[in-house]
C-alpha cells in the first residue's frame, strides 16, 4: 500500500514552535488585560476610599487635623417602641420650648430615670418633627461621658399613670394610633434619659457660693471634652447654654437638649441662622452667615465661661440688635483686620458701625477688665472663645489642652465636687426665666442697615470725663 503523501499543512517542528509563541501571545495579553482590569479596579476603590474620606473630613474649625470619627447612625428599622405604662411618674422637672421633662421610675426595675415628652404639636399632621427626629437620632448615637445617654424611646399610649406630666392635655390625650393608613395625629414620644440630678443654671442661681476657680476649670474641661466628641462627630450642638449642660452628684458634667443638634458635612451646608438661645449665639449668626461651623458651639462655650465665673449670664441681649450692642461692647466691633471679610455677610453689608478707632481696648484688656479674678491664661482662653472673627477661635479640643487647665489651681478632682441638694428630684416643673430657645421653622430676623454707631459714645465720655480729655504723657 503506497504511503499517504503528507500534506503540506501537516504540522512540523516550526508549526509548533509558531503554535507556542501564539499560545505565549494569547497568554501574555490575557496577563495584561487581567492586570489592567486590577489596575482600573484598584484605582476605583481608590477614588472611592478618598470620596468617602473627604466627606468625612472633619467639620471646619472643629477638629485638628487628628483622623475622622465617624459615628454609626442607625438606618433603623421597624418596631413596636416599648410603651409610657413601663414607668412611674415621679415628679414633673422642668418644660421647656421642645418638650416637657419629668422624673419617674422604670416600674420593673425600679430605676429612676427622666422622661422628655418631645413636643408635637396636635394640629401638625405632617407627622413628628424633624427636630425630634434629630434629636433621637443624634442621642441614639452619642457615647460618652459627657453627654447624657438616652435609654430609650416609648411611646404615649396609657396616659393613665403620666396625668401631671404636662399642661398640654391635648398631646396627653392623644391616643396611640393602631397602624393605619389614615393620616392621623401622631402619638406622643418620650426620650428615656439617665437621670442627672442638677443643671447648671439652676445650680448656678441657687449656690449661695460662686464657683472656685478650680471648680470652673472641671465643668469647663468636660464642657469641651463633650464638645470636641460631637465635633469630631460632626454634630454641632447650636443650643449650649447652662440650662442645657446637667451635671450630677459625683461632679460629671453631661451635655443635653439635642433638639436643635445637625449632623453636618464639609464643607458645611447652608444651614438655618435661627440657632442657638439668644444670650450664647455668635455674632456670625447675627450677622446671617448660612455657612458656619462647629465653631458657633465654641462661641456659646466661651458665654458659659463668663456666667460660670460672675453667676450671670454673659450677654444678656433683649432682642438681637442688642444682642450685637452688647457683643460688640465686650469684643469690639469688627473690622477688617480682627475678622477679615465680615463685610460680606447679609446683615453686616450696610450696618453703620462707630469708627474702629473708638474702641480703643482689645478683647482680653476688655475681659480681664471684666474678670479681674482671672488667670492671664484665663483671661486669653475666653478672649479667643469670644473672637468675632469664628475661624480664631479654638477647636474644642485645642481648648481642652489649653494652658489655662494645667496652672494652679488645677482642675477640682470630679468625685471632691461639691454636692448640691436637687431640685430635680424634689419639685414640680419649674418656671425658667431664661430666653428659649428659637422657635422651629421661624426665619432669622433681617438686621440690615441698623446702626450701632452710637455705641461707645457714653464709654467715650466716660473715657474722656465730662468736658476735657485726658492726655497721656
Ligand atoms: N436627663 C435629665 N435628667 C434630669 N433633668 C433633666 C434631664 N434632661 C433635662 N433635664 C431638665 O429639664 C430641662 C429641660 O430639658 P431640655 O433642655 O432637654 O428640654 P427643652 O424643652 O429642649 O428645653 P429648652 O427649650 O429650655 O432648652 C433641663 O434644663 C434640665 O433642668
Ligand atoms: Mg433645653
Amino acid at each position: 500500500m503506497a504511503s499517504k503523501a503528507k500534506s503540506r499543512w501537516a504540522d512540523d517542528k516550526d508549526d509548533a514552535a509558531l503554535d507556542a509563541q501564539l499560545k505565549k501571545e494569547k497568554e501574555e495579553k490575557k496577563r495584561l488585560k487581567t492586570e489592567k482590569r486590577l489596575k482600573a479596579e484598584r484605582a476605583r476603590a481608590l477614588e472611592a476610599e478618598q470620596q468617602t474620606q473627604d466627606a468625612a473630613a472633619p467639620v471646619a474649625a472643629a477638629t485638628d487635623g487628628a483622623a475622622p470619627k465617624l459615628l454609626r447612625f442607625d438606618g433603623g428599622s421597624f418596631g413596636r417602641s416599648r410603651t409610657i405604662a413601663h414607668y412611674d411618674m415621679l415628679n414633673g422637672i422642668s418644660q421647656g420650648s421642645y418638650g416637657w421633662v419629668s422624673r419617674a421610675k422604670e416600674t420593673a426595675t425600679g430605676e429612676v430615670v427622666a422622661l422628655k415628652r418631645l413636643k408635637i404639636d396636635p394640629k401638625d399632621l405632617g407627622g413628628v418633627p424633624v427636630t425630634a427626629l434629630r434629636e433621637i437620632r443624634v442621642l441614639k448615637a452619642c457615647d460618652h461621658r459627657n453627654v447624657v445617654k438616652l435609654k430609650e424611646v416609648v411611646v404615649g399610649d396609657d396616659t393613665s399613670k403620666i396625668e401631671t406630666y404636662g399642661t398640654d392635655s391635648t398631646a396627653l390625650s392623644t391616643p396611640l394610633r393602631s397602624p393605619s393608613l389614615t393620616p392621623a395625629r401622631p402619638p406622643s414620644i418620650f426620650l428615656v434619659l439617665e437621670f442627672v440630678e442638677h443643671d447648671l443654671w439652676s445650680i448656678l442661681h441657687d449656690m449661695p457660693q460662686p464657683f472656685l476657680a478650680s471648680e470652673v476649670k472641671t465643668l469647663l474641661q468636660q464642657l469641651a471634652s463633650g464638645v470636641a466628641y460631637l465635633h469630631e462627630h460632626w454634630i454641632i450642638h447650636r443650643d449650649l447654654k447652662t440650662s442645657n449642660l446637667l451635671l450630677n452628684n459625683r461632679g460629671q458634667l453631661k451635655i443635653a437638649d439635642f433638639g436643635m443638634a445637625r449632623v453636618v458635612g464639609n464643607p458645611p451646608p447652608a444651614l438655618t441662622q435661627h440657632v442657638v438661645t439668644l444670650w450664647y449665639r455668635a455674632p456670625e449668626l447675627l450677622l446671617g452667615e448660612a455657612r458656619y461651623t462647629a465653631a458657633v458651639d465654641l462661641w456659646s462655650v466661651g458665654c458659659v465661661f463668663g456666667e460660670l465665673l460672675t453667676h450671670k449670664p454673659l450677654l444678656p441681649g433683649t432682642n438681637e440688635v442688642d444682642q450685637l450692642t452688647k457683643t460688640f461692647e465686650l469684643c469690639g466691633v469688627p473690622t477688617d483686620d480682627s475678622w477679615p471679610g465680615f463685610r460680606r455677610l447679609p446683615n453686616a453689608r450696610s450696618m453703620v458701625l462707630p469708627p474702629s478707632t473708638s474702641t480703643r481696648s482689645t478683647t482680653t484688656t476688655l475681659i480681664r477688665a471684666k474678670f479681674p479674678l482671672l488667670t492671664s491664661a484665663g483671661a486669653a482662653l475666653l478672649a479667643s472663645l469670644l473672637s468675632l472673627d469664628p475661624a480664631r477661635r479654638p477647636t474644642a479640643s485645642e481648648m481642652a489642652g489649653h494652658e489655662y487647665f494645667r496652672q494652679d489651681p488645677r482642675p477640682k478632682r470630679e468625685e471632691l465636687f461639691p454636692t448640691f441638694p436637687s431640685k430635680a428630684g424634689q419639685e414640680r416643673a419649674r418656671p425658667r426665666e431664661t430666653p428659649e430657645a428659637p422657635a422651629r421653622g421661624q426665619q432669622a430676623p433681617d438686621l440690615r442697615g441698623v446702626d450701632f454707631s452710637g455705641i461707645f459714645q457714653a464709654r467715650e465720655r466716660e473715657e474722656n470725663g465730662a468736658g476735657f480729655s485726658l492726655r497721656m504723657v
